[in-house]
């Protein structure tokens, strides 16, 4: 994870990364071929299955090789799903650590976009984490106590996942795969083509077929016949989560009934975390957040906030602009380019005075704008070969986000696209059990918007939801923040918690997690709730917290974003 922003010191460096890639293609002259020592190996004893749909999955068991999940008796399985020659997407799946095959499946997603999934499992909710030495250690807290976790890279070029593979480095400034003739073969990397996948509805179509193709293979992989179905995200998983699930609900149909081929699963809970759902309804409370924040903390001075609030409201701003895109189509080049546009406006004037001026995290208000936390150490593990060759992989691991895939989605302004309140809308009217969590320190996705997007999304139960109060999220006697539920529908607000909310509250969001796929209330986890039960509390979530005071920076993490070494593009992702 990094942050980065466009500033005349990027422009200069910009420029003078062209004349090192200069330099590096003279200096390169006396290469050979022989010192490519950095390629990694075939892997070793891949297993490979044909599935009855006729789609091949490779894998290795990397906890057998002490890479992650060494808990005693606990299977984990890593490798690809192949679709076709040109789609090989990276998986790695995890049993629960409990009753494997009574568990439901989970699939987690990162968001970006084109940020890795190996984030969450790694930083956040996965069965292990990476330690400054680079050793994995089990994590206590994992989702896989109760679930089966699916982690899935995507769309391609993320992570592991590959269309083809190439020889070659990474560009210091960008963090782009560039091949053998600009600085030789420092390692091998994912090709892709990634205008072809540029927008949240078109990476729905592709990870259903993946999701199709892992389900048929899994009961021959660790004899999991479960078809009870979970999916979990975050951030840009604000737009993924809802879309997806929405897209894969509907396939389901057409499954059941008989109109398409496929295998039918029970699509039970969507969990968004610190999710960006609806630009229209987040961008206003970005000077909101920054300036009356429950931390006491004030980011900026009024001048800066004045700013970015005339840009939220002027004529043509913010908001008039994610207007104009939604009543385009969407589809033509001329729609796309005012979408665009209103990505930028929005994100340029009302979200980034903060990033300029603010000297605080966008993951986390409490923390200074270069965080420490959560340590990226699993990047640097990654890229070893003993892990690599427990994984079943021949790549080497670019970073946690994929910077092509960022920028083809960034060209089609997927980021102010007005459907994805729509799609929550549509699942929640059909009894989809939908729980929204947002950790109280996140900047990037604050949980101000999150609040105001629940209220927004205008389902059959929009007036019972609003009028249910702000009960205490009870854990062990320990108050961890404070939810509204109706039925089906939650909003939770974390206490002291960033972006990556499990990091911060390990205990707390395994419980949220139980208790949602549980069916059981959320603020007490004592009963199964019916789709009439209503938290009861106060109409505002008022709790508060002390002020943190701008701490100066501590150590940097890890060499993981060496690869863009000192930050010099513009993007800011959500992942
Ligand atoms: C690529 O992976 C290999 C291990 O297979 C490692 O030795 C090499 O340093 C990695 N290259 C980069 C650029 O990280
Ligand atoms: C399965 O797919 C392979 C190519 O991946 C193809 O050669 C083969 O004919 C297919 N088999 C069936 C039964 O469709
Ligand atoms: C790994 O997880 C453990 C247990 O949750 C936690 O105490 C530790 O701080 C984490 N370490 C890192 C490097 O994230
Ligand atoms: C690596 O770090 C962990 C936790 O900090 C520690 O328990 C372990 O002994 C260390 N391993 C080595 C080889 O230094
Ligand atoms: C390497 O990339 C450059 C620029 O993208 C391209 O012109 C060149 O043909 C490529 N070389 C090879 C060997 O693919
Ligand atoms: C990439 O995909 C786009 C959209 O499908 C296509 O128009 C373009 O020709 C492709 N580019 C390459 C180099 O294959
Ligand atoms: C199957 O379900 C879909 C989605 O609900 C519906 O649009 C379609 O008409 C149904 N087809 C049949 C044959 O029932
Ligand atoms: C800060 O927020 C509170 C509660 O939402 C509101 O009453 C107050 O007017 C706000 N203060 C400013 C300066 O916007
Ligand atoms: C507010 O902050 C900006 C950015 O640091 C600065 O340029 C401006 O002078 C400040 N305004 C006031 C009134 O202090
Ligand atoms: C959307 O597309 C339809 C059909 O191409 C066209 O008639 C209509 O004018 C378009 N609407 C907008 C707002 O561009
Ligand atoms: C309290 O919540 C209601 C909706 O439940 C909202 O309309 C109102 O603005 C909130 N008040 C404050 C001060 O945030
Ligand atoms: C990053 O900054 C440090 C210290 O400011 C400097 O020594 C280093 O060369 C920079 N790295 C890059 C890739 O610009």
């Amino acid at each position: 994870m990094y942050f980065s922003f466009v500033s005349l010191l990027a422009f200069l460096a910009f420029v003078e990364g062209l004349k090192n890639t200069q330099r590096n293609v003279q200096a390169r002259s006396n290469y050979s071929p022989k010192r490519a020592r950095g390629l990694p190996a075939e892997p070793t004893d891949v297993q490979t299955i044909t599935t009855p749909q006729n789609i091949t999955i490779r894998y290795k068991n990397p906890g057998a090789a002490g890479v992650c999940e060494t808990t005693p008796g606990v299977n984990s399985y890593s490798g690809y799903i192949d679709l076709d020659a040109n789609s090989h997407t990276f998986f790695w799946f995890f049993e629960a650590r409990n009753n494997p095959h009574e568990a439901p499946i989970t699939l987690w997603l990162n968001g970006g976009p084109g940020s890795d999934s190996m984030i969450g499992l790694f930083e956040e909710l996965g069965p292990c984490n990476v330690t400054a030495n680079l050793t994995s250690e089990v994590n206590p807290y994992s989702w896989s106590e109760v679930s089966n976790m699916l982690f899935l890279s995507q769309p391609l070029g993320v992570g592991f996942s590959y269309g083809g593979e190439e020889s070659g480095s990474l560009n210091p400034y960008t963090g782009a795969v560039e091949n053998a003739s600009f600085a030789g073969p420092q390692g091998r990397y994912p090709v892709i083509n990634a205008t072809a996948l540029d927008t949240t509805d078109l990476a729905a179509v592709a990870a259903w077929h993946v999701l199709q193709g892992f389900i048929g293979g899994l009961p021959q992989l660790g004899g999991i016949a479960s078809r009870e179905f979970n999916l979990w995200t975050e951030s840009y998983g604000g737009h993924y989560g809802p879309a997806f699930f929405n897209y894969f609900y509907e396939q389901n149909q057409l499954i059941a009934n008989g109109t398409t081929e496929g295998i039918q699963l029970n699509f039970n809970t969507l969990g968004v975390g610190n999710g960006i759902i609806s630009e229209q309804v987040q961008a206003p409370h970005y000077p909101e957040f920054a300036m009356n924040n429950t931390y006491g903390i004030k980011a900026y001075n009024d001048t800066v906030y004045n700013y970015a609030k005339f840009a939220t409201y002027m004529v043509n701003g913010c908001l008039d602009q994610i207007s104009f895109c939604s009543t385009t189509n969407r589809t033509q080049l001329s729609d796309l380019a005012i979408c665009t546009e209103a990505e930028n406006m929005c994100r340029d004037n009302v979200e980034s005075p903060y990033y300029s001026y603010g000297g605080r995290g966008t993951y986390d208000i409490r923390h200074p704008s270069d965080d420490p936390t959560p340590p990226s150490y699993f990047v640097d593990y990654l890229n070893q070969a003993y892990v690599q060759d427990a994984l079943g992989v021949d790549l080497n691991y670019s970073a946690d986000a994929n910077d092509d895939v960022y920028y083809a989605f960034q060209q089609t302004g997927d980021f102010v696209f007005p459907n994805f309140i729509e799609d929550l809308e549509m699942l929640l009217n059909n009894s989809v059990r939908v729980a929204l969590y947002y950790g109280d320190a996140d900047y990037i996705c604050n949980w101000f918007g999150g609040e105001a997007v629940s209220l927004e999304v205008n389902y059959i139960h929009k007036e019972e939801f609003a009028t249910a109060g702000y009960a205490p999220y009870v854990v062990d006697g320990t108050e961890y923040g404070e939810v509204r539920q109706f039925g089906n529908f939650s909003f939770l607000r974390v206490y002291e918690a960033g972006h990556e909310v499990p990091f911060y509250q390990p205990e707390a969001s395994l419980e949220m997690f139980r208790r949602v796929l549980l069916g059981l209330d959320l603020a007490d986890g004592d009963l199964r709730f019916g789709a009439n039960y209503s938290s009861s509390g106060l109409a505002n979530a008022t709790h508060t917290e002390p002020f943190v005071p701008l701490p100066s920076s501590t150590v940097v993490s890890s060499s993981a974003s060496s690869a863009t070494g000192n930050v010099t593009t513009a993007a800011v992702y959500l992942d």
